[in-house]
């Protein structure tokens, strides 16, 4: 038994560290990254870095965010609270879930003028996912995530081994009442179309990033729909087992699209040279998901902020070594493909 295991017990452990199936697209993401070997160009002046990226026409002081996780109080008690406080400290734009287990008006509270956008489910009860959508423009998110990789909850087998069950108050279950992920899950909208999508943009009122993109052509469709930004993601290999690797699936959406709109990656990121591959190969910034949550099950608000600091000095280090001291000038020939 692992101590995060010991911490947090098997049941929300599975949860938050597992996977769907053979759990093959979890180990993947992360090996993926060690496949792609870094070119560093040598005698340049790195004095001064600058690890600054833009996203929907804003600068941020660096390309990396906290990815959107559910039910962050079974991770710790301080959950979005602290794990809110933690991006802010790390100047991190902070993901929400629309499973939160803290209102959104208590975790932008936390945020300050910190950066954050919204995820948001579509569930079957609509009015539930367009109630977040008010919520999150009355709370000043930047901009709505809809994830589209979810039509259904993957075939995730530790959670029916476990029979972990979610016990604090969500929008989708404000009583609190003791749920199976399944049962969860189960109320997520399979009928969910590109059709759709057009509402809840129109509902937002702000720009719309689509969460779990893995082919071209629906990179391509997303620019069609007015998508201001995609995120290249297999959901951190918890839906559908065997997708491809999340860098691996950047490669040819970068062909297909770069450039057309705001590109973000996720899935295994855990060190600085892996935000410099996403960066060089045409990723405008990245999203870390467990890697930040142990830190919060670790040590809360300060465990979660010890993580993303380190992940930026990584960062810094890294274009420093790769003699490409500007974030922005990353580009594919500091990789070999
Ligand atoms: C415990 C957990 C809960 C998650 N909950 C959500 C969620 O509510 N909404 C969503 O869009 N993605 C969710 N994700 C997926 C993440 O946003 C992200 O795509 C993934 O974790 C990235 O992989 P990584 O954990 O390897 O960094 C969740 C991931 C984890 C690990």
């Amino acid at each position: 038994m692992s101590d995060l295991e010991d911490l947090l017990g098997p049941g929300a452990f599975g949860y938050f560290a597992g996977g769907a199936g053979d759990e093959i697209t979890l180990r993947d993401n992360t090996a993926a990254w060690s496949r792609y070997r870094l070119a560093p160009r040598v005698l340049v002046d790195v004095t001064e870095r600058d690890l600054g990226t833009t996203l929907l026409g804003r600068h941020r002081t660096h390309p990396i965010a906290v990815a959107p996780m559910a039910y962050q109080r079974h991770a710790h008690t301080g959950g979005e609270r602290a794990l809110a406080e933690a991006a802010r400290a790390a100047e991190a734009l902070f993901v929400l879930s629309s499973q939160t287990t803290t209102s959104l008006p208590e975790v932008a509270d936390a945020l300050g003028e910190s950066d954050r956008w919204f995820q948001l489910y579509v569930f079957k009860d609509r009015q539930v996912s367009l109630d977040l959508v008010v919520q999150a423009r009355e709370s000043g998110y930047e901009a709505l995530v809809l994830t589209v990789d979810f039509p259904v909850g993957g075939w995730r087998e530790r959670d029916r081994r476990t029979g972990f069950h979610v016990t604090y108050p969500l929008a989708l279950n404000p009583s609190g009442t003791a749920l199976t992920t399944r049962q969860l899950h189960d109320m997520h909208d399979p009928s969910l179309t590109w059709d759709d999508i057009g509402e809840f943009a129109a509902a937002a009122g702000m720009p719309v990033i689509l969460k779990g993109i893995l082919r071209p052509d629906d990179a391509e469709r997303a620019v069609d729909a007015g998508a201001a930004g995609i995120i290249v993601s297999n959901h951190g290999g918890r839906q559908l087992d065997t997708t491809a690797a999340a860098v691996d699936a950047l490669v040819p959406i970068v062909d297909a699209v770069g450039g057309g709109l705001d590109l973000l990656v996720d899935g295994g990121i855990t060190r600085g040279w892996d935000v410099a591959k996403a960066l060089a190969l045409g990723a405008d910034a990245v999203l870390v998901g467990r890697h930040v949550l142990w830190g919060l099950a670790r040590g809360g608000a300060e465990g979660a902020e010890a993580v993303l600091r380190q992940l930026v000095a990584e960062f810094d280090t890294t274009l420093a070594l790769l003699g490409c001291p500007r974030a922005a000038d990353l580009d594919a020939s500091y990789v070999l493909r």
